[in-house]
């Protein structure tokens, strides 16, 4: 009986630049999803550094986390904490050994299982990566429905964009044919900048190869972006009228447009 279950949509950010904006786009991502559209989501921190789960307020020690449910060390449900925005599974540096770590025959879809019992507990799943190819990236790959590519407008931020797309393109063809790639973010952004114009042209290049699009909504830059996972708070309660508050809201609904069918709802 599977009538009437639905299952999260869930995205993976991705991107194996350092410093692109994964960590701050998953927490916005997250945090927004639930204060605009009061979805439930869970957050998955899938990077060693274990920044999200600290961005959503937590803390990362002394608690059941990714690196446990993967090893097969915890229940996914024993990894879960609730905060004030969403749930979220913890990381930590423990998962730093996970290319060593996961020898199974099935390294690649642990995440996948793990998910499973409850992926229909959400409306979507939000997956911040770390910045690596590596197996963690590929457990994330092997789940995700969508992923998003978060780009800041340095000029080295699309140096391994190649070898990015033929990743993607290796878990489409052995792990996960339905992966979509949901678009590329523009991060840190300064409109009036030449190289942030140059970088745009060059990400609708890359976009197009790689059959997506540039989300319409670029992130500006400001300070309030670094200064609120230091208070536990999303970017839309630390600093409402901030550049980037606006700027994730609108982004949010672009995401929101392209993955719900509930798409024309209103922002409460
Ligand atoms: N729109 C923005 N304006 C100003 N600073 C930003 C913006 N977005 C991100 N930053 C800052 O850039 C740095 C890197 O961002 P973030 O941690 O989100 O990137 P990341 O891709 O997750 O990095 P890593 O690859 O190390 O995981 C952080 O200090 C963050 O505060
Ligand atoms: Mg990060």
């Amino acid at each position: 009986m599977n009538g009437g279950i639905i299952l999260a949509t869930i995205i993976a950010l991705t991107n194996q630049k350092g410093g692109v904006g994964k960590t701050t786009t998953s927490s916005a991502l997250a945090a927004g999803l639930v204060s605009f559209y009061n979805k439930k989501v869970l957050a998955i921190d899938l990077d060693p550094q274990g920044s999200l789960g600290f961005s959503l307020g937590l803390d990362i020690e002394d608690c059941r986390s990714i690196h446990d449910v993967l090893t097969g060390q915890a229940l996914i449900q024993e990894a879960i904490q609730e905060t004030d925005y969403c749930d979220v599974i913890t990381s930590n540096i423990l998962l730093s050994s996970a290319e060593l770590e996961f020898t199974s025959s099935d390294r690649q879809f642990l995440l996948k299982k793990a998910l499973q019992p409850v992926v229909s507990n959400y409306d979507y799943i939000v997956i911040d990566t770390p910045p690596a190819l590596n197996i963690l990236t590929v457990n994330a790959y092997a789940c995700a429905n969508h992923l998003i590519i978060p780009m800041a407008p340095e000029i080295l931020s699309l140096l391994g964009v190649t070898q990015l797309k033929e990743t993607i393109d290796s878990a489409r063809e052995t792990l996960n044919p339905q992966l979509n790639v949901l678009g590329i973010i523009l991060t840190k952004f300064n409109k009036r900048t030449l190289l942030a114009r140059e970088v745009k042209e060059m990400a609708e290049n890359v976009a197009l190869q790689m059959g997506t699009c540039v989300f319409e909504n670029q992130i500006r830059t400001s300070v309030s972006v670094a200064e609120a996972p230091a208070h536990g708070l999303s970017i839309f309660d630390h600093s409402p009228s901030a550049k980037p508050s606006e700027d994730y809201k609108n982004f949010i609904h672009e995401v929101i447009t392209m993955t719900s069918a509930e798409a024309s709802q209103e922002v409460k």
